[in-house]
């Protein structure tokens, strides 16, 4: 097991990587201060990892309410957010009471958002089961709901008191998904992490046939890179937007085509190729690193166009950013592999040309 820390001052708290841990209790134990938690999680995670999870906090004495969701983005909403509220209030649950999200991304921006609203803030903890939750969502404390008119619009910044992830339940995630966790891995080697990417070349193949000791390197690298980020930024006054390449695009993609349709890891990797044709196009970055680019993402069995929505329609969704700024677009570019910065300067035409070469 791996345990890196997000240094938050009084709020830090660890991520402990590695194989088997939904099952140790000892690493769950310093972090109740009751004797009773809120499971939340799907319909599809619970026959597979609730038992264990509930049976781990059964032995250090918390008797834990699972609270079952419908399975995928489009619940992402107010709707199911309040069915929570609903389970906590008829538990009794208090504001000492702990919430567990045990699940993807979904479960854990939903679950953390419940967190951060009921009684005005309640402790929580995340239990990512998929590569992407493991590897992003899980850290740094954003949660949220979707809103029809945009992705992740009604949220809080609130962090958890520990991130537990267990590399072994990837053996059950689908290829797919397994695929869209890859595309926020290749983003930390884009922004940040040139040695990243290049071992992401050489080590793809290992990652899509699961081998454990590859995943277990990119989740904790992957980890760290984001742990530094939250650190430095922690409410994305500066670094922390850099984390946002490609999804600036690849959130109009998922809300253009409606949640669930497109992965939110596959309309990042479509909307990174986006970013970095415009970034080519600004002459910063170079025609073979877009290559390069293109080439792992294929690789990776990931998209590198979006659907064909039409551009104007791409560049009203797009709108919606929590970037924007007085009225103007920014965006996460690329001056090379590894360097990021988020630039104003791209004018209507040229952002509208880099959608049209590709999209469709
Ligand atoms: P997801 O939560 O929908 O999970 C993907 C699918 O895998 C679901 O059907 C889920 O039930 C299933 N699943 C989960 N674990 C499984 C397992 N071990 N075995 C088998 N099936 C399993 O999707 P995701 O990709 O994990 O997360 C995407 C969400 O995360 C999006 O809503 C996105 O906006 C959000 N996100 C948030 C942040 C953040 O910083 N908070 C960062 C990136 C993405
Ligand atoms: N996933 C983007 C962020 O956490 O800032």
């Amino acid at each position: 097991m791996q345990t890196l820390t997000v240094s938050l001052g009084e709020r830090s708290y660890p991520i402990h990587i590695g194989a088997g841990l939904l099952a140790r209790d000892d690493l769950l134990a310093p972090h109740f201060k009751q004797k009773k938690a809120v499971v939340v999680t799907n319909t599809t995670v619970a026959p597979l990892y609730l038992s264990q999870l509930v049976e781990a906090l059964g032995r250090i004495g918390v008797s834990a309410l699972p609270v079952i969701l419908p399975d995928g983005e489009q619940y992402k909403n107010w709707q199911t957010l309040n069915t929570i509220f609903d389970a906590l209030l008829s538990a009794h649950c208090e504001r000492s009471t702990t919430l567990v999200a045990l699940g993807g991304g979904v479960i854990g921006d939903m679950g953390g958002f419940a967190a951060a609203c009921y009684q005005r803030g309640m402790p929580f903890i995340q239990v990512p089961t998929t590569l992407l939750s493991q590897v992003d969502s899980s850290v740094g404390g954003k949660t949220a709901i979707n809103h029809p008119l945009g992705k992740n619009m009604i949220g809080a910044f609130y962090q958890p008191k520990l991130v537990l992830a267990d590399i072994g339940t990837l053996d059950t995630l689908p290829d797919r998904e397994l695929k869209a966790g890859l595309a926020e891995v290749i983003k930390y080697g884009l922004i940040r992490d040139p040695d990243f990417f290049r071992w992401l070349e050489a080590n793809i193949d290992g990652l899509l046939g699961r081998d454990r000791e590859a995943l277990a390197y990119a989740v904790q690298r992957s980890c760290a890179n984001k742990a530094e980020v939250v650190a430095a930024d922690e409410r994305e006054s500066g670094e922390r937007a850099l984390l946002n390449l490609g999804h600036t695009f690849g959130h109009a993609i998922e809300t253009g085509m409606g949640y669930g349709e497109w992965l939110h890891g596959e309309a990042v990797a479509a909307g990174t190729m986006m970013a970095a044709e415009l970034s080519c196009q600004l002459g910063w970055l170079s025609e073979g690193d877009v290559v390069r680019i293109e080439a792992l993402f294929i690789r990776a069995g990931l998209p590198v166009r979006g659907p064909s929505l039409d551009v104007a329609r791409y560049l009203e969704l797009m709108q919606h950013d929590k970037k924007v700024q007085d009225g103007k677009l920014r965006l996460v570019l690329l001056q090379e592999i590894g360097a990021a910065v988020v630039a104003d300067g791209a004018t209507t035409a040229q952002i509208s040309t880099a959608i049209q070469g590709r999209c469709g």
